[in-house]
C-alpha cells in the first residue's frame, strides 16, 4: 500500500513552515527529503508520526502504522538494549514484548551487545537501538530524522545498509531527511526538495541531476543541489 500526504500546511503563530505539501511513498520505497535548514523536514515527518498535528491535508496512514525514529532519541544510556527495547515494546503495547525484543536483536545484530549498557555503544549501533524501537509495532512505513548526522563514514555505510535491506526484504517503506545530499543520491529512490516549506522538486536523484545538468560539473551532485536552490531563489 502506498503512503500518500495531500495538501499539508503547517502554521507556527504566524509563519508557514509546511505550505500544501503533497507526497507518496511506496512500499518499499526509500524517499529521502532534503532541503536547507528550517526548510520544514522535520515538521513534515512530526506530522506523519502524529506528534504534530497539520492544519490542513490528508494523510493516507495512521500514525500508529508508522515507526518513528526522531533526532533525539528517546532511549537510556543506562539501561541495556534488551532493557530499552523491552521497555518501548511495552509502551508500544505490543503482543509478544519478548518475541519482539528477540526478532529485534536478530534484525538489528545486536544479540551479543544486548545486555550492554546503551551508553557504551558505538554512536553507529546505538543508532540501530533508536532504529528497532521505531521498529518495535512493526510499521509499513518507518521516519527517520537526519538518522547519519553523528556516524562516521563506515558506520554510516552500515546504517544504509541495513535501512536498505529493511526496504529490500520487508518491504517497509522509509522516508529519511539528510543534509548528506550526497546520501540521498546513493540510497534513496526518490528525492523530494523542500524548501521553505514548499516542495520544489520529486523525482529520482537521476531526475534532480539532470534537472541542473547545465552549466556545472555534472559528476558533482551537491553542487547541482546548490545551484538548484540559488536558481529557485532558495
Ligand atoms: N515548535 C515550533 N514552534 C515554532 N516554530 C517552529 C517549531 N518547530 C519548527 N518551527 C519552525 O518551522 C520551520 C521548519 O522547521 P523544521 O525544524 O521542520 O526544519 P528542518 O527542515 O527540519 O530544519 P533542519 O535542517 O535545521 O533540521 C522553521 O522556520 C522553524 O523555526
Ligand atoms: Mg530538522
Amino acid at each position: 500500500m502506498t503512503t500518500d500526504a495531500r495538501g499539508v500546511t503547517k502554521r507556527f503563530g504566524s509563519r508557514v513552515a509546511l505550505r500544501d505539501v503533497s507526497f507518496s511513498v511506496a512500499e518499499g520505497e526509500l524517499l529521502a527529503i532534503i532541503g536547507p535548514n528550517g526548510a520544514g523536514k522535520t515538521t513534515l515527518l512530526s506530522i506523519l508520526a502524529g506528534i504534530l498535528r497539520a492544519d490542513a491535508g490528508q494523510l493516507s496512514r495512521p500514525p500508529r502504522e508508522v515507526g518513528w525514529v526522531p533526532q533525539q532519541p528517546a532511549v537510556y544510556g543506562k539501561l541495556s538494549v534488551r532493557e530499552n527495547l523491552r521497555l518501548f515494546a511495552r509502551l508500544e503495547k505490543v503482543a509478544d514484548p519478548d518475541a519482539v525484543v528477540a526478532r529485534m536483536l536478530e534484525q538489528t545484530g545486536l544479540g551479543d551487545r544486548a545486555d550492554d549498557e546503551l551508553g557504551t555503544l558505538s554512536g553507529g549501533n546505538r543508532q540501530r537501538v533508536n532504529i528497532a524501537v521505531g521498529l518495535l509495532a512493526d510499521p509499513p512505513l518507518l521516519l527517520l530524522d537526519e538518522p547519519s548526522s553523528s556516524l562516521d563514514p563506515r558506520q554510516r555505510e552500515r546504517l544504509w545498509e541495513f535501512v536498505d535491506g529493511l526496504a529490500r526484504r520487508a518491504g517497509t517503506a522509509v522516508v529519511f531527511t539528510t543534509h548528506n545530499v550526497a546520501e540521498a543520491e546513493r540510497w534513496a529512490d526518490r528525492v523530494l526538495v523542500l524548501a521553505d516549506g514548499e516542495v520544489i522538486f520529486t523525482g529520482t536523484p537521476g531526475e534532480l541531476r539532470a534537472a541542473e545538468i547545465e552549466g556545472g560539473d555534472a559528476t558533482d551532485f551537491e553542487g547541482a543541489f546548490v545551484r538548484f536552490l540559488r536558481e529557485r531563489g532558495h
